[in-house]
């Protein structure tokens, strides 16, 4: 089997390949980067060692698509990835909507001209930040959790948020892009035939994965932890209670595998997969695993609260146990051990990641 991955060189491309690698029997793996994150470049020696084939371009370029071999399945995997880009100023919003929704368009022509599947990777940020903001939350310790006790709306429970909840407007300029992204890979996947599988992923985390504060927060925090850099618990009360849920890509390449293995007319297409309740964590959780392994550090309150943000977010996996018999299988514990001793082993992780 071929498959062709987006955005190879990313934290979740270079990650899912050497995964299916591991995996699948007889599998070739060629991806297209244009290597535009900081610290992408560092996953091309790695991915060359595993056999896998290369190719410097754009997904915004059609043309780029022109000099790629065929491949069976695709995996979605470019965009630019953070909830602030578009806003923050370093990204236009022109930029963002090129890169992830223009580029995606170029995807599902590639997919539709050699009759290839596509499993897209969409996000928990598609949902409504209305909606999210107003969940009813309780506090206990120094984490939010949902007060399922109190009425809650369609598609969410004590098991997180599922595919049915609100992905009414407004869900940042990133989500937007996702979305849209969505809906035009199920439209081409209908009207031309081959299979669409959409996951919309909370966070995706483990070694190697790039840090900043706005995309890739838990190894962003324990290599500033560890560094001593300057921590800040953003918004809220000012103290960190805002919780996340952590998936590892292991977890995800065994999902995308039984997806690939999976043939289904009609039916269900989106699937939330996430660490689900057993995964997820608030920042002062975090922050308190890190001074057990690097001793104190104690980041600053800022209360100033920052556009898109929401107080928790965690994946329901239901569906997605239920459709494919999947469940995560890497631990918090596990993810954070391995973070970490990533960190101890790149002292410059941090500046590698563009800080
Ligand atoms: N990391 C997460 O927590 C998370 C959560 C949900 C969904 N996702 C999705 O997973 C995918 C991968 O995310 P990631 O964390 O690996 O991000 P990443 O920034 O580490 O990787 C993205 C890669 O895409 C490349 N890229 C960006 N624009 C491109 C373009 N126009 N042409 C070619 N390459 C381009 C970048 O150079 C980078 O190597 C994204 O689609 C993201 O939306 C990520």
């Amino acid at each position: 089997m071929k498959l062709l991955i987006t955005g190879i060189c990313g934290f979740v491309g270079s990650s899912l390949a050497e995964c299916l690698l591991d995996r699948r029997e007889g599998l070739s793996i060629f991806g297209i980067d244009n290597l535009i994150r900081p610290g992408s470049e560092t996953n091309r020696r790695r991915l060359q060692k595993l056999g896998v084939t290369f190719f410097h371009g754009d997904i915004r370029a059609a043309s780029d698509f022109e000099s790629l071999p065929a491949a069976d399945w695709v995996i979605d995997a470019a965009a630019n990835a953070s909830v602030l880009a578009g806003v923050k100023g370093d990204f236009s919003s022109r930029q963002l909507f090129e890169h992830n929704l223009a580029g995606a368009l170029n995807v599902v022509e590639y997919c539709k001209a050699h009759k290839a599947g596509l499993l897209l990777l969409s996000t928990n940020r598609v949902y409504s930040i209305s909606a999210l903001a107003s969940l009813p939350l309780r506090v206990n310790g120094n984490a939010f959790h949902l007060d399922d006790a109190a009425p809650l709306p369609s598609g969410v429970s004590s098991n997180g948020i599922g595919v049915e909840f609100s992905t009414r407007a407004p869900i940042s300029l990133y989500g937007s892009t996702k979305l849209a992204s969505e809906v035009v890979a199920l439209e081409y996947g209908d009207a031309f035939g081959f299979p669409v599988w959409i996951n919309r992923c909370g966070v995706l985390t483990g070694a190697g994965q790039f840090g900043t504060p706005d995309q890739g927060i838990f190894s962003y925090w324990i290599n500033a932890h560890l560094r001593r850099r300057p921590l800040r618990y953003i918004g809220f009360d000012g103290t960190g209670k805002q919780v996340r849920d952590a998936l590892h890509p292991h977890d995800l390449s065994t999902l995308l595998d039984a997806q690939m293995n999976t043939i289904r007319v009609g039916g269900q297409r989106i699937y939330t997969a996430g660490g689900g309740p057993q995964n997820a964590m608030s920042l002062a959780q975090l922050n308190a695993w890190c001074d057990e392994h690097f001793g104190p550090h104690a980041p600053q309150s800022d209360l100033r609260p920052r556009v898109y943000d929401i107080p928790w977010l965690v994946m329901d996996n239901c569906d997605a146990q239920r459709s494919f018999g999947w469940s995560v299988d890497v631990s918090l514990e596990k993810l954070l051990t391995e973070i970490a001793g990533h960190a101890e082993r790149n002292p410059d992780w941090l500046e590698i990641s563009g800080l």
